[in-house]
């Protein structure tokens, strides 16, 4: 088979990642894989059952009756199947992005999802975003990205976001959300988020998304003569 190429890009909630290596993906031809949308499934499966994400053995007893699929529609847009359902719409509330961030913690869960995130780096290339990707999940990865923002302006996006859903969550309240998962995912003892030593750091927060796009464009040229 083949080598596949892989890019990892890494970095706390609201930095662009999903919004950049979409983009991009369409742009090589990549596979793109948004792993904290597989991280909010487990969440989002556990918060239907009434399981605390907190509550480590009510995790180990259940996870096994989770069967997670990923699929792409034409548009290159990734959905999360949660035994057969489509739950993709679901998993994007502030409620569950705290759930999945205090789900990601436990060993069974990253240990279930470690297997499935690199088979798919196996088998095509890919852009692969999230918090491990470039430390643990794809270590040889050939192109590493670190991306970043102030936390007032990933908290200003999330903000906005919600708010074109109509969603009534302050600016405020997104902000104290933002921070508090910061410190829950690169504080925890396993596969903590944190820059790779070999990665490359991208600020995104006074670049549009085009000026992102450019940069990493030119980074992945650098590093892989695509
Ligand atoms: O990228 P996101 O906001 O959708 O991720 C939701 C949570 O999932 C995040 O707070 C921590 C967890 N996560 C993780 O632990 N490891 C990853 N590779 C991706 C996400």
């Amino acid at each position: 088979m083949a080598k596949t190429i892989s890019i990892a890009i890494d970095g706390p909630g609201g930095a662009g990642k999903s919004t950049i290596a979409k983009r991009l993906a369409k742009e090589l031809g990549y596979y793109y894989v948004d792993t904290g949308a597989i991280y909010r499934t487990v969440a989002y499966f556990l918060d239907l059952l009434g399981i605390s994400p907190k509550d480590v053995d009510g995790v180990e007893r259940y996870i096994d009756e989770l069967t997670i699929g990923i699929e792409y529609d034409e548009d290159g847009a990734q959905h999360m199947i949660m035994n057969g359902m489509d739950v993709s719409a679901d998993i994007r509330t502030p409620d569950i992005s705290m759930k999945a961030s205090d789900v990601s913690a436990h060993k069974v869960v990253r240990d279930m999802l470690l297997d499935m995130q690199r088979d798919v780096a196996k088998k095509h290339n890919v852009i692969m975003d999230g918090r491990d990707i470039g430390t643990v999940v794809l270590p040889r990865a050939q192109v590493k990205i670190f991306l970043t923002a102030s936390a007032e302006v990933r908290a200003k996006r999330r903000h906005m976001e919600l708010q074109a859903k109509g969603k009534k969550d302050t600016y405020e309240q997104v902000l104290a959300e933002l921070q508090k998962r910061d410190y829950q995912d690169s504080h925890r003892e396993i596969a903590p988020l944190k820059q790779a030593k070999d990665a490359v750091v991208v600020d995104t927060s006074n670049l549009d998304i085009d000026g992102v796009v450019a940069a990493i464009r030119t980074i992945v040229q650098e590093k892989t003569a695509v």
